[in-house]
């Protein structure tokens, strides 16, 4: 029996996910799929390193050690075959916060940037609450998987954008891009003078047949002009210890975003975010690899049922990530609708499509990062709501 069809009581543990659908979806008791972490817990050596450190008593002011640093470079050697010094390193609570700070290093009132929809919320917010201009290389769909469309994408640099806000792999679409697609973005961006701010926080959950680059790794000219975001808490579950790595090559460019941290008062990580991060790139990888295959197995449930319960419900082709995301286009009702019935009929809670900008229209995202017999549930509801 896998570890993860275990079934965990989150409620009174001031769970996102579990305890406030009635702020987001106006309805408690909702079956909840929407915001992206696991229902499981994370390797036990995250959690016995935590509990060593909770008995030892003691939680002042903590820096970030040379072996947890260790442990950031060693991963994303050996999962990633990409070579980081441990000197390229800086750290923030949240990818999200990291996003923000590099918007304000690199960019300044009024610059463009450029993303693409639809993407994950937070790259609108943040780009706008900077007062930043959101520029938009829509992604298109074809046959049910994104594809990135290079004559809008280089016109848009043509008119000049700073930063390029790159999901890779990418939120709702699951694509992992390939090396062709990154040189080409790489290429492009290089040509135009933009500078690449890669969010890899999903990086290490990628289907078998599947492999993430970091854009960084591809060149050394690339290396210099990309910052990439990585993080535990996707992988590993540990969302709530607020860590994650912030990774720049060019000493100018570090600088630069270590001066927006200091002018914000940030000096280090939360005592047990250190603890859990390093535990889990050093001791996780075994449970990782079970995991890839458990969510392998819930992504194939869930592609089962939609064609034999929910045909007219199609999932765009997903490579990475524990986030499907459903095309409904065909049921042929308003988003507005579409939530109606899943709220009040399904009382199932999946993010709205429109949530993630242009393109969203139509589409649910669904976060399968759960025991399989919960997942059938959220199809049976699902199935309830829209059959
Ligand atoms: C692409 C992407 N970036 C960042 C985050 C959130 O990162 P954090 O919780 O570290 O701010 C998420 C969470 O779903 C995400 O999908």
């Amino acid at each position: 029996m896998s570890i993860f069809n275990e079934k965990i009581d989150r409620l009174k543990t001031s769970s996102v996910k579990w305890e406030l659908t009635k702020d987001i979806f106006g309805e408690a008791d909702l079956w909840p799929m929407w915001v992206a972490d696991m229902d499981f817990k994370p390797p036990q050596a995250v959690i016995d390193a935590i509990k060593s450190r909770v008995d030892h008593g003691i939680f002042g002011y903590t820096f970030v050690p040379p072996s947890t640093a260790g442990a950031i470079t060693d991963w994303l050697q050996k999962r990633h075959q990409w070579e980081v010094s441990p000197t390229w390193l800086l750290y923030c609570s949240g990818v999200v916060q990291a996003i923000s700070a590099a918007i304000q290093s690199f960019t300044a009132e009024g610059d463009r940037i450029l993303l693409q929809a639809p993407v994950y919320t937070p790259f609108f917010d943040m780009i706008k609450k900077n007062n930043r201009i959101v520029v938009n290389s829509p992604l298109t769909l074809v046959n049910e998987r994104y594809e990135i469309d290079f004559a809008s994408f280089e016109q848009e640099l043509q008119q000049g954008c700073k930063l390029f806000l790159l999901c890779s792999p990418h939120n709702p679409g699951g694509r992992v891009w390939g090396r062709d697609e990154l040189l080409k973005i790489g290429e492009l961006c290089l040509k135009y003078n933009c500078l690449i701010l890669s969010d890899e926080i999903h990086s290490d959950i990628i289907f078998r047949e599947f492999k993430h680059i970091p854009i960084a790794s591809l060149s050394s000219k690339l290396s210099e002009r990309v910052i990439t975001l990585v993080a535990p808490s996707k992988t590993f579950n540990l969302a709530g210890l607020q860590a994650s790595a912030v990774i720049i090559k060019n000493e100018d460019l570090r600088n630069q975003f270590q001066g927006t941290l200091t002018r914000q008062g940030i000096f280090s990580l939360n005592t047990f975010g250190i603890i859990g991060m390093e535990a889990a790139y050093r001791e996780g990888e075994p449970w990782l690899e079970q995991l890839i295959d458990y969510l392998q197995g819930n992504k194939d449930n869930v592609l089962d049922y939609l064609h034999d319960h929910l045909p007219e419900i199609t999932c765009v082709q997903s490579e990475g990530t524990y986030l499907l995301w459903l095309d409904c286009r065909k049921l042929n009702v308003s988003d507005a609708e579409l939530h109606q019935l899943l709220i009040e009929k399904g009382k199932l809670a999946l993010e709205p499509g429109t949530k993630y900008g242009p393109g969203g229209e139509g589409f649910v995202r669904m976060n399968i990062a759960c025991p399989r017999e919960d997942v059938m549930e959220g199809l049976d509801r699902l199935k309830k709501a829209l059959g």
